[in-house]
């Protein structure tokens, strides 16, 4: 019994100078501790008494030099930052939206506005409703505009390439008038760059009714236009091809960042592409069992990243797929 005061001071001057000084002392002196449990279990009656007193003195010193060293080595450690303290509270991280939901509830919002429906379609597409309804038929040269990821041997699924094929599917079974918007994720096999990846978003919207003329579609160009990037910007309209309209039209607006002069971004135009458009061709409107003496429509459509990327001033593609904390979390305060 002599002994545990030779053990407590022990103790006392047990260095713990790491967490790896702390798990060896506390290994060390616990085996010990069950041990003389272990030991008071076999003990005389009349020793009993006694060695409990010691193995309680005992307990006591090992806690308190535990509880020492644990405090100071989390004082000294926290202080250089190399501690850990998993059990403190976290630190409350809220997150925010991504830069693509934010536009896309933009654009739900403005086109709400204007009467349009949302509407939905299918990633894996037939090749009737991305291209052939769409007047694009086999071995047209404007396939080759989209470079396809095909989903079979025999070329009847593809990765649709674009959202204007939900424009043949709800034309096909929606009873007329129809006025709707899609927003949604397209592929196509792209090197990815900067400006380029072989996963998108588009939107795409359409409105088919009686006398629909283009004095419509200039009007909701220029309601997005205004809805989007404020009443100071101007739009142009462009003479432009899509096999799926007739006419059909490239959508400018003056440059955002130098207000028309010209800058290295509208690379000295003073504008910038925005979507593309146009009345809706009526071989499209036929394939859809429409007729097209009775019904006309326009139609428009353009990629979301880069309507994102002009309104945010973003020079890279990629910021939008690499979920890096620190270019989200500049979109915190966006709330729409
Ligand atoms: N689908 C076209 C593209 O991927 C964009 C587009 C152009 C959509 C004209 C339309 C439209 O609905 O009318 O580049």
């Amino acid at each position: 019994m002599a002994d545990i005061d030779k053990i407590i001071a022990e103790i006392k001057s047990f260095k713990i100078t790491s967490e790896k000084c702390l798990v060896i002392y506390k290994n060390k002196y616990k085996t010990l501790l069950d041990n003389l449990c272990k030991e008071l279990k076999t003990a005389a009656v009349t020793e009993k008494k006694v060695l409990g007193q010691q193995i309680n003195k005992l307990k006591t010193a090992i806690d308190e030099r535990y509880k020492d060293g644990f405090n100071s080595l989390h004082r000294t450690i926290s202080k250089t930052e190399e501690y850990y303290d998993y059990t403190l509270p976290v630190e409350s991280t809220i997150g925010g939206l991504h830069p693509l939901t934010i536009l896309k509830n933009k654009l739900n919002y403005i086109f709400q506005r204007l009467g349009f429906n949302l509407v939905d379609g299918p990633e894996v597409e037939d090749d009737w409703h991305n291209f052939t309804a769409l007047n694009i038929p086999l071995y047209h040269p404007a396939r080759e505009m989209q470079d396809t990821f095909f989903v079979d041997n025999d070329a009847r699924n593809v990765l649709r390439t674009h959202t204007t094929s939900v424009q043949v599917r709800v034309l096909e079974h929606q009873p007329l008038p129809v006025r709707c918007i899609t927003i949604g994720r397209v592929y196509r096999n792209e090197t990815v760059s900067a400006r380029a990846n072989s996963v998108f978003h588009q939107f795409d919207g359409f409105c088919v009714d009686k006398n629909v003329s283009f004095a419509d579609l200039k009007y909701v160009f220029t309601e997005i236009v205004k809805g989007l990037f404020g009443t100071s910007v101007s739009m142009r309209l462009r003479p432009s091809y899509f096999p799926f309209t007739s006419p059909s039209v490239e959508t400018d607006i003056s440059c955002t960042v130098c207000g028309g002069e010209g800058c290295t971004i509208c690379k000295g135009s003073g504008w910038l592409e925005v979507w593309g458009g146009g009345m809706i061709h009526e071989n499209v409107l036929r394939k859809c069992n429409i007729d097209n003496k009775e019904y006309s429509g326009f139609a428009f459509g353009g990629g979301i990243e880069r309507l994102s990327m002009l309104l945010h001033r973003i020079n890279d593609l990629r910021l939008y797929y690499n979920n890096d904390v620190r270019f989200l979390k500049q979109f915190k305060s966006f709330s729409l």
